[in-house]
């Protein structure tokens, strides 16, 4: 008699035939190979705790293609014709949770202790530059240009430029049109929303135009040459490192160590650290506030176009 194979025991994987035969397994298989994709792509380091979370994302992506399963969707995107849907995969798989004023201890500090120095910077006629570094729909920017527009009413009229990045382009996309939901705005502190939040034409909720010239909006990976030469007056990247790698976490701390201007900020979030590199050069202020002290180098950040390749 033939001896019946045995079904593979829970933990262990599968051999490579039955895995791409048994439908399960070879979405079991898709999905670890997409979570390795968003770490090649992005340094996104997702735990398989997060596959279910993963799956259900990513198989709303799958049949808006028209695809069968997600093992095809995993080879279309490996194909050159499936780059173009790479943005809209790694806008499934990160989370873009914001909100004006979040974590407000780092914004009142940063109005009370960083920027009149930043305003008498700007107003000896030199460049004030703040990144917001994943900075999702653009909240921690525009939360910084509505402090600084406040401090400093002809800011516009200085060379201060506050960026906001991320990876996303449709948070790119809502970033630059200013928008803001009803919810949003209620968390803006009253002064800042009487001054700054405004009805549009169409009856939902804008920011004030007046904060356009101070903000700059790119998409951009941060594991890529910086979007912008710098140096940085202060950069935040806050709730972002947390989904990355560690190796990733702590190379772009150093980096953004390297590009702090002497005395300028490194904000993170909550549960996020620079690791042992960057803290070298790096001083804790408290409130997951970092500063370059004065005297240790900056490395003039190479913009994107200068990037060999
Ligand atoms: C949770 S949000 C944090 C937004 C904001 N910094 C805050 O704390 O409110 C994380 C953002 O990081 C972005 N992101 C993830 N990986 C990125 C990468 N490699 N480069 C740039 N942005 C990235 C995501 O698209 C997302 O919008």
């Amino acid at each position: 008699m033939k001896a019946q194979a045995l079904p593979p025991f829970p933990d262990c994987p599968a051999p490579a035939a039955a895995r791409a035969s048994n439908p399960a397994a070879r979405e079991a298989q898709a999905i670890e190979r997409l979570a390795a994709l968003a770490l090649d792509l992005a340094g996104l380091a997702i735990r398989p705790a997060k596959y279910p979370m993963l799956q259900a994302r990513l198989t709303r992506r799958q049949r808006a293609l028209g695809l069968p399963d997600l093992a095809s969707y995993a080879a279309h995107l490996g194909r050159p014709e499936g780059r173009a849907e790479q943005g809209a995969f790694l806008g499934a798989v990160t989370t873009h949770v914001s909100a004006f004023f979040r974590e407000p201890r780092q914004f009142d500090r940063f109005g009370s202790e960083l920027l009149p120095h930043l305003i008498r910077r700007a107003r000896s006629g030199r460049k004030v530059r703040l990144w917001s570094a994943g900075g999702a729909a653009g909240q921690e920017a525009q939360t910084l240009a509505m402090l600084v527009l406040t401090a400093m009413p002809d800011a516009a009229t200085l060379d201060i430029r506050i960026l906001t990045s991320d990876i996303d382009p449709a948070m790119t996309g809502l970033a630059q049109e200013l928008s803001v939901t009803p919810a949003a705005a209620a968390a803006i502190p009253p002064p800042y929303r009487q001054r700054f939040v405004r009805p549009a034409t169409d009856g939902s909720l804008r920011l004030s135009e007046s904060l356009r010239p101070l903000l700059q909006f790119t998409t951009h990976d941060l594991h890529a040459p910086w979007p912008t030469p710098g140096p940085f007056d202060a950069i935040f990247c806050r709730n972002v490192l947390i989904y990355f790698a560690l190796d990733h976490q702590e190379r772009l701390c150093t980096r953004f160590a390297a590009a702090l201007r002497p005395g300028g900020w490194l904000c993170l979030g909550h549960a996020e650290a620079p690791g042992t590199g960057a803290s070298a050069a790096l001083t804790s202020q408290g409130d997951r506030i970092w500063s370059k002290p004065e005297g240790v180098a900056t490395t003039p950040a190479r913009p994107i176009w200068e990037r060999s390749a």
